[in-house]
């Protein structure tokens, strides 16, 4: 994809949570696969829309937007990352229904979603703000939310939040591992 469209779509993982981490994997290939396994215990239609907290330059909105998922949005904290992200998705020609450069603990509205992704962007003190913020938007709005989980530390402030698990398996190419999880 890089390639193609001159994008700087890899990477995104210069920040504390991934360093000394190998990610060489990092890849399209790598979110195709994932989202054929997601689809088999999610089904493609009832993803109304992904919301990547912790979206970085966007490989993850990209992939999932040109494969079927309708809606796509991203919260990112880092501005250089959202800027790059924002070149992406215009070379992309993706208009995000949401792309915020924040803090994910300030998304309280998560309206056009019903599917949050994230790759272990946050330590639990800032899971735990996120989650309770979904427990209050999906309880109000008699909603499903599933959470896609890669290397989930921190799946217990889901479960505490009587988020269900609905499976995990190994994510294909990193071998990373991954929850999905359904709330109502
Ligand atoms: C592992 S990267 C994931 C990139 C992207 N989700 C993907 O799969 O292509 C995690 C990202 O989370 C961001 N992040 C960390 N804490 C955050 C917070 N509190 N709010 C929003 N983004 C945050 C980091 O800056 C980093 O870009």
């Amino acid at each position: 994809m890089d390639k193609i469209k001159g994008t700087n779509l890899y990477g995104a993982y210069s920040g504390s949570v991934m360093k000394n981490i190998n990610t060489s994997w990092y890849s399209t290939a790598f979110y195709l696969g994932l989202l054929k396994k997601i689809f088999k215990y999610i089904p493609k239609e009832s993803v109304s829309g992904v919301l990547d907290l912790g979206s970085g330059k966007g490989l993850a909105m990209v992939v999932f937007k040109k494969n079927g998922i309708k809606n796509v949005g991203g919260v990112e904290l880092r501005r250089d990352l959202y800027e790059i992200c924002q070149e992406n998705l215009k070379k992309y020609n993706i208009t995000p229904r949401l792309h915020l450069n924040e803090d994910a603990c300030k998304v309280k509205d998560f309206s056009y979603f019903n599917t949050i992704f994230l790759f272990n962007p946050f330590p639990s003190n800032v899971m735990k703000i996120v989650v309770e913020n979904l427990v209050n938007y999906f309880q109000k709005e008699n909603k499903t939310c599933y959470v896609i989980y890669i290397n989930p530390l921190h799946n217990t402030e889901l479960q505490k939040a009587n988020f269900k698990e609905i499976t995990s398996f190994k994510a294909p190419i990193s071998n990373s591992d991954v929850k999905l999880f359904r709330f109502q």
